[in-house]
């Protein structure tokens, strides 16, 4: 694996979940590979859990860390090509992204979408210039329109705690008062393609997702329909795709409550975070016996030191 940007980066999924969870049983049985290489974080967004838990997995390999937020920490960056540079950036993605190639031997990037271009988002235009333009394996951080890294991380989840060989789980969309990205319900459907789960996406009209990451999955607007039975619950916001970058429907009764969850096989509760509770789902789930969002969270950790370890096993 030379860059991790989306499932299809992964020669073979199951395989790097079980690595990810023979990982959290010993995280430090690699802690010398990464000795002497350095992994560059570079954030365009804010962050809690991607920024610390892949320091963590860096950590455990061994490998040094270096991370920076673009603007804030440095010159603010030009992404367009072929433009007159006589605006707010100081300085183009080409010559930064060659240069913190230089000084780091993996760079993980984070770099949300506009919402407001939907032909420019999808083109993921920053990744794709690290990765030409840095010369090093590239991971992403959450991009524009995929998380790989969280999506890692939730099937590992589910893999610990299914009690079937093929469980049912149930994406489903829930009103929030702000237009959120797709990426990671887009990543999160693309996993689950692949896995060995019945895949369930609901949301209301409008809010159909790319067909490149959904294709697969049985999609319905009923959202009762599609919790009946279900054993994982994995509950987030994306605003409109196809309306793009619009919050087109604020229907609060998309929260997931106690009383959605009874229809369910007794189901666990999934979430990325951050969410904001009595909106997305109540206090009444999250403080819940079958909230698993901490859990979920703890994986994101084992989800990249398994990538880093790989690309430092393949690449170097
Ligand atoms: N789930 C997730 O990526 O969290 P952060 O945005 O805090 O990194």
């Amino acid at each position: 694996m030379r860059h991790f940007t989306s499932v299809n980066d992964v020669t073979d999924i199951q395989q790097l979940v079980a690595l990810a969870r023979e990982l959290k049983k010993n995280p430090l049985q690699n802690s010398e590979l990464g000795k002497n290489k350095t992994l560059g974080l570079i954030y365009f967004n804010p962050s809690l859990r991607t920024r610390l838990s892949t320091q963590k997995a860096a950590h455990n390999l061994g490998l040094r860390v270096m991370d920076m937020n673009v603007g804030s920490d440095s010159w603010t960056l030009e992404i367009r090509d072929d433009v007159v540079m006589d605006g707010a950036a100081s300085e183009h993605i080409k010559e930064a992204a060659a240069v913190i190639g230089q000084y780091c031997d993996i760079i993980g990037i984070r770099s949300f979408p506009s919402l407001n271009d939907k032909e420019t988002d999808y083109k993921e235009e920053v990744i794709q210039k690290f990765i030409k333009y840095s010369g090093v394996p590239v991971i992403s951080l959450e991009s524009a329109t995929l998380h790989p890294l969280q999506s890692l991380a939730d099937m590992m989840t589910i893999e610990e705690l299914k009690t079937k060989k093929r469980p049912k789980v149930v994406l489903t969309w829930a009103a929030h008062p702000k237009a959120l990205p797709q990426a990671v319900p887009n990543s999160f459907a693309e996993w689950m393609n692949k896995a060995e789960v019945d895949f369930v996406i609901t949301h209301p009209e409008g809010y159909e997702l790319d067909e490149k990451f959904t294709k697969g999955a049985t999609i319905t607007h009923n959202q009762d329909e599609a919790l009946a039975g279900a054993d994982f619950v994995y509950a987030k916001n994306w605003s409109s795709y196809t309306n793009y970058g619009n919050i087109i429907c604020k229907d609060k009764t998309w929260m997931i409550t106690e009383e959605k969850m009874a229809l369910t096989n007794n189901a666990k509760f999934m979430h990325c975070l951050p969410i904001r509770r009595n909106v997305i789902a109540s206090d009444a789930v999250l403080d819940g016996p079958n909230a698993v969002v901490i859990q979920e969270a703890g994986n994101r950790v084992w989800s990249a030191q398994a990538v880093l370890k790989t690309i430092l096993e393949t690449q170097f």
